[in-house]
């Protein structure tokens, strides 16, 4: 297995598709498809060797699977947007194709990620002997992988997992998104949750903050939100009692937040104009700079990663695992800032695995249920080196301090 085609030709496509025509004695066949073709004409210039390149409209099941049966590929990374999720899905199905993405399914009437669309299909995929891995990017994707790793290495028990985001870069725009600006302002704007003790609990968005000390960067002011891989690492690491997921963002960033909640340009429902249904979220994304117009003159870094508390030989012990990613280094490679970046080299080295049959099986996976170590093997090589300590209660103690 050789053929890849990725759907999706923007700021994270752009990074899947450079990173593979990078590692030729993996990815023999390359093919990008997307929206516009022009998207795709751009990147197919960036690559190091050729790939190529369709036009497709990924919310057509039939246009997608009449791709597939011409391309033929063995795998489809799906970099397009969750809401293109299912639609691919049912074409990789029909056309006998293996399935990758980087995020999970949402409706676009309705702000709410759930793996509960996207679950179901394991069954369907099962019996046509195929494998859909689910949240192969960043977070999720390799915070999931930290923890498999954490579960697989480092603990006899996992009590707590603090999933921890930092974008302490600059990109000189009065308001931007680091990726497509409709998915992360749904993302932002939804009520925060948390889980323990077996229960979800809600909070008002952006409602609890606390200090995280993050690698190379330092201390800086992070919020509960949700996030999506929760939802299935409550299901896969044993014995756990805790999960959040802190994510900092500027008080310029909540400024901008609050003024367009507060002018109604975040709704998703439609709202007429001059006798036209306009969706105002769908026309804010219009007007916002797209994310891969911003790694240029990008400054700062990414640092992410998973603090872990648990029991190891009887004791109690404290653990982190991290990347840091620098903007301009990823800029000066890919042309793309380290959010893009840290998301479109996972699902590479997903694919690696999968094409190497280190990661195998019949029916829908999350990450975290697949080998973490020939992954944390090879993701250091593709681009994200990542780091382990084990830390004391004082290294993070507001976070640890924090009642939830
Ligand atoms: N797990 C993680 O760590 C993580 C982090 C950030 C983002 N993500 C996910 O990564 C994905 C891409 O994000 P991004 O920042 O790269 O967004 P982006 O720059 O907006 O790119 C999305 C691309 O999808 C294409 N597209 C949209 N509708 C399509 C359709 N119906 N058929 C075919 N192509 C279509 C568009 O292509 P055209 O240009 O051709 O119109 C667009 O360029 C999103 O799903 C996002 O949620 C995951």
């Amino acid at each position: 297995m050789d053929s890849v085609l990725i759907i999706g030709a923007g700021a994270a496509g752009s990074v899947v598709a450079q990173k593979c025509a990078m590692n030729r004695d993996v990815f023999k066949k390359i093919h990008l498809a997307s929206r516009r073709l022009e998207s795709c004409e751009k990147i197919a210039k960036r690559c190091v060797t050729p790939i190529e390149i369709s036009h497709v409209d990924a919310d057509n099941v039939a246009e997608t699977v009449a791709l597939l049966k011409k391309v033929k590929p063995d795998l489809v990374i799906n970099m397009a947007l969750p809401y293109q999720d299912l639609p691919i899905m049912d074409a990789c199905l029909e056309a006998g194709v293996h399935y990758m993405d980087t995020a999970n399914y949402e409706p676009r009437n309705e702000a709410k990620f759930t793996y509960k669309w996207q679950w179901p299909y394991h069954d369907k995929y099962k019996a046509k002997g195929l494998m859909a891995i689910l949240g192969c990017g960043f977070d999720p994707g390799q915070s999931n992988i930290y923890c498999a790793y954490a579960q697989e290495f480092l603990f006899d028990e996992i009590e707590t997992i603090d999933i921890v985001d930092c974008n302490d870069g600059s990109h000189g725009k009065a308001f931007a998104t680091n990726f497509n600006p409709e998915i992360n302002l749904r993302e932002v704007t939804q009520r925060g949750k948390y889980w323990k003790n077996g229960q979800w609990i809600e909070i008002d968005p952006l409602s609890i903050a606390c200090m995280v000390d993050y690698p190379e960067v330092g201390p800086r002011k992070s919020y509960l939100i949700y996030h999506e891989e929760e939802e299935s690492l409550v299901e896969n690491i044993r014995g756990l009692k805790q999960i959040r997921f802190w994510m900092t963002f500027s008080d310029n960033y909540i400024k901008h937040l609050e003024v367009l909640q507060n002018v109604g340009m975040t709704r998703i429902d439609p709202v007429m104009y001059k006798g036209t249904p306009v969706i105002p979220m769908e026309f804010l994304k219009e007007l916002l700079p797209p994310p891969s117009s911003l790694g240029e003159n990008y400054t700062g870094r990414t640092s992410i990663g998973c603090i872990f508390k648990g029991k190891k030989d009887g004791k109690e012990k404290r653990a982190f695992i991290w990347n840091v990613c620098d903007h301009a280094q990823c800029y000066k490679e890919t042309g793309a800032q380290a959010v893009s970046y840290t998301t479109g080299v996972p699902p590479v080295v997903g694919a690696m695995m999968f094409f190497k049959g280190h990661w195998k099986g019949a029916g829908v996976f999350n990450v975290e249920q697949l080998p973490s170590k020939p992954f944390m093997d090879e993701i250091g090589k593709q681009g994200l080196p990542w780091q382990m300590a084990e830390i004391a209660e004082k290294d993070q103690a507001e976070l640890f301090a924090v009642k939830t």
